[in-house]
């Protein structure tokens, strides 16, 4: 049937009644929220290009999970800043590392909060690539050794969930294998599957120090151009062992996370990545948009096209606005 039968303006009459045929809900239970986590005491230093998120050190991120957890978040995501770089990423494996020490202080004195560690290089490493350097390119299979060894060292420290986001090939399999030899058979992995080579993590870079002092990470993450190729990294991923696949960024692909929730029954997270945060900042703060409203509709999207989980810079001030 059509107008004049027909007026879907009916349903949008008023607030109650669009809450009620709403068809997708935010819950903050979904929300993880990235931390830099840097040597020292006391330290919380807003990052620039970030506004709201800090480099800080253990006993401030202990602090701030507590206020996290308070919020009904369901869980951080950990980066590191070691005191020191290195060509062999030393510090990404060191059982006593920066992270390894604030899995260990979050655990014991934050409950009901789940912690969550990014398995990389890139902060560890003097050039700031995400693995061996051999020639000018990224050694695909010394760097495996390296992020299994990180990776069980986020486990033994106490952390729920270890996610690679390196992006070399065979990651997640070297990872099962080193956590189920070191008996964490029961650690999910959750892998950044079809990770981007993004503009968008401009800002990131910055927060954790992690630029490439040369070339790009074109030779290991996705060209933005490539969908297919997508369900092709996320399926291997799914083949090796991952309990979870994401996507990242996020609004730029929204359609990738479409078509992964069609083909794939796994939980699905999506990167709102630091780019797409401090845009949305930066125009809100110039009075060009309305920030909250610009987050809640992204968070929306992001939601709408399918994801299970966001990791997102937006995670407290989204669920203040919700709770
Ligand atoms: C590490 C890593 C990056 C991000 C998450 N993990 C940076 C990169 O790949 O260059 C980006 C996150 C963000 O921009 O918020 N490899």
């Amino acid at each position: 049937m059509a107008f004049p039968q027909n007026r879907l303006r009916r349903l949008r009459s008023s607030e109650p009644m669009r809450r009620m045929v709403r068809e997708t809900r935010i819950d903050p239970a979904g929300f993880v929220l990235p931390l830099f986590v840097v040597p020292g005491e006391g330290i919380r230093k807003e990052i620039g290009s970030m506004p709201g998120n800090y480099q800080e050190s253990i006993d401030s991120a202990v602090r701030h999970c507590e206020e996290v957890r308070s919020l009904g978040i369901g869980g951080v995501i950990l980066f590191g800043i070691p005191e020191t770089k290195d060509e062999l990423a030393t510090g990404a494996y060191d059982p006593n590392g920066i992270v390894q020490r604030a899995v260990r202080a979050i655990k014991s004195e934050v409950k009901d909060l789940l912690v969550i560690t990014d398995v990389c290089n890139c902060e560890y490493t003097s050039h700031g690539h995400c693995g061996f350097i051999k020639g000018d390119d990224v050694d695909n299979d010394i760097t495996l050794e390296w992020l299994a060894r990180a990776a069980l060292s986020h486990a033994e420290a106490g952390a729920d969930v270890v996610a690679p986001s390196d992006m070399m090939d065979g990651r997640v399999a070297a990872i099962r294998s080193k956590l189920d030899g070191g008996g964490f058979i029961k650690t999910p992995i959750l892998s950044y599957a079809a990770k981007f080579a993004s503009g968008f993590y401009g800002p990131f870079r910055e927060a954790a120090e992690s630029a490439p002092q040369f070339g790009d990470r074109r030779g290991y993450q996705m060209d933005p151009a490539n969908a297919r190729e997508a369900m092709r990294e996320i399926q291997l991923d799914l083949d090796e062992g991952a309990d979870m696949i994401m996507v990242k960024p996020a609004l730029a692909y929204l359609d990738i996370i479409r078509m992964a929730r069609d083909r794939f029954d796994v939980p699905i997270a999506a990167y709102q990545v630091s780019g797409e945060f401090s845009m949305i900042m930066a125009a809100g703060r110039n009075g060009w948009i309305d920030k909250d409203r610009v987050m809640m509709e992204t968070l929306t999207s992001i939601w709408r096209a399918g994801a299970t989980i966001i990791l997102t810079y937006f995670a407290k001030d989204a669920a203040r606005l919700l709770g």
